[in-house]
């Protein structure tokens, strides 16, 4: 079923509103819009990469922006400081409010498929970064996680956004309806997305990457919520958490989690 952007947008009381949500929420919004849709049987055209190019203009703020830097609705909100030493499972329930329970689901579709240790714990950070930033996610994302895991887990996180693009059918990844809402149509992938794309493909972590992609597609269920504890002893086992808390370790992503840890810092 296609959409009509506009109409999508005004249900959810604007632009700037949509532009502030998860892709997570903005899944769940689709889903009841489409529902909807369905039952008054009207279908509406997915928008096109110019009339979403056109929307730039009537938002406060860029599609890029991290979640914690804009509010979903309303003002921001005081937030909770962390402790001394933050551990990333500090960083899940203190920060990663927004992008939390889409890349739980994720991990947990990895845990019950029976994929490798490195993959569920690639689909549990894959998007966490996004709270930072959202443009070029994955790039950021595995920049960020970089000093703390594997190499084949950062390389499954960095590819993961440009893999997105691309089916696989094969491995059971289609492109997704949700991307020609949220990108257009017609929309055609930067050449850099291509070329990770290609090198990717021929890379011998492919699979683990690609497989973040599969979860993705299943990782965007209403009233599904599963727990961090559910993966203690994955993460136990290959997330190297620093002992003087994320952020204070001096590593070459430590600012990145410092600002995570403080995004009110006017500078
Ligand atoms: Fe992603
Ligand atoms: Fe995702």
């Amino acid at each position: 079923m296609k959409i009509d952007r506009r109409d999508f947008f005004a249900t959810l009381g604007g632009a700037a509103v949509v532009a502030a949500m998860t892709h997570e929420a903005r899944a769940d919004a689709l889903e009841h819009y489409l529902m909807g849709a369905a039952a008054s049987g009207a279908a509406k055209p997915f928008p096109t990469a110019a009339q979403i190019e056109a929307q730039i203009e009537t938002r406060p703020t860029r599609r890029g922006v991290g979640n914690l830097f804009v509010s979903a609705q309303g003002n921001v909100k005081h937030l909770q400081p962390l402790p001394e030493k933050p551990t990333l499972q500090d960083y899940f329930k203190l920060r990663f409010t927004r992008t939390s329970n889409h890349c739980l689901q994720s991990a947990n579709r990895a845990m019950k498929t029976g994929m490798s240790e490195e993959i569920i714990l690639a689909c549990l950070l894959h998007d966490t970064v996004q709270e930072l930033i959202k443009v070029d996610h994955a790039y950021w994302g595995a920049q960020m996680y970089e000093p703390y895991v594997s190499p084949k887990v950062a390389f499954a996180i960095r590819y993961h956004q440009a893999l997105r693009f691309y089916d696989d059918k094969e491995n059971g990844y289609e492109y997704p309806d949700l991307y020609r809402n949220v990108f257009g149509v017609d929309y055609q992938p930067e050449p850099y997305i291509r070329e990770a794309w290609e090198m990717a493909k021929k890379h011998q972590w492919y699979y683990e990457s690609r497989m973040v992609t599969v979860n993705d597609l299943y990782a965007f269920e209403p009233n599904v919520n599963p727990q961090l504890e559910q993966f203690t002893d994955i993460i136990g086992r290959h997330f190297k958490q620093p002992s003087e808390g994320l952020g204070y370790d001096h590593s070459p992503a430590a600012h990145m989690w410092r600002s995570i840890s403080f995004p009110d810092h006017p500078l």
